[in-house]
């Protein structure tokens, strides 16, 4: 009797657990939010893996890296042109400072999943996870609303992309002077980055 017991408690946590499965495919099919997010991870996906076959036939040379980039500081419309379209270079603002992200234009080339960032401030669509034009602004944004999980997100973007790429200057303010770098600033900081 108890073996029947505990065989039928068994059943039952099995369909507990295929229900619980099943609940939780059904919310994300019956959600057209959840459904539309799962379609742009999906999309995202594929967009970077396609990224990751070579661009150009075999045989035929990648371009030749371009030369580093002098440390200096840009206005949002200086970095504008610089969104691998007009110039092979790309720059993007993160958390107030400018990157060099041209060697991954897998990424942010104009056919790349966050071309979108590429000669802009990405700082308010990398915080809240949100690839629309609305994350991006014409004018300076001073990102003071964001709450404390979006600047924490923000500012492991920023560490993420410092350690990544060459951090060439930092985003300027309405009416801000830019610095004047020595070269042994430059110096400095390309020796940080070795270290
Ligand atoms: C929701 C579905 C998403 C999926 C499946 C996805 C997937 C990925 C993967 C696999 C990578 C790494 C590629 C590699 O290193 O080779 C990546 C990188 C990246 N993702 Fe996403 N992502 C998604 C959403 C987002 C969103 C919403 C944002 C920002 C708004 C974002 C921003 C980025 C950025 C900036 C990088 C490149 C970072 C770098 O330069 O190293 N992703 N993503």
């Amino acid at each position: 009797m108890a073996r029947e017991e505990a065989a039928a408690a068994m059943a039952g946590e099995e369909a507990v657990v295929a229900s619980e499965g099943g609940g939780l495919l059904m919310e994300i099919v019956s959600s057209p939010l959840n459904l539309s997010l799962l379609g742009l991870c999906l999309f995202l996906l594929y967009q970077i893996l396609r990224g990751e076959r070579p661009a150009v036939p075999a045989g035929e040379e990648d371009p030749p890296p371009l030369p580093k980039m002098k440390r200096r500081d840009f206005t949002l419309a200086e970095l504008r042109p610089y969104d691998g379209r007009n110039d092979p270079r790309i720059l993007m603002a993160v958390n107030g400072k400018v990157f060099d992200v041209t060697r991954a234009r897998k990424f942010y080339g104009p056919e790349g999943p966050y071309g979108i960032f590429a000669g802009r401030d990405a700082s308010r669509g990398l915080a809240t996870f949100c690839l629309d034009k609305e994350a991006l602004r014409d004018d300076y944004d001073d990102l003071s609303d964001l709450n404390a999980t979006q600047q924490e997100t923000l500012r492991d973007w920023e560490s993420q992309f410092t350690f990544k790429y060459h951090h060439v200057g930092k985003l300027l303010k309405d009416g801000e002077e830019p610095t004047v770098y020595s070269d042994e600033e430059e110096k400095d900081a390309q020796d940080a980055k070795k270290d």
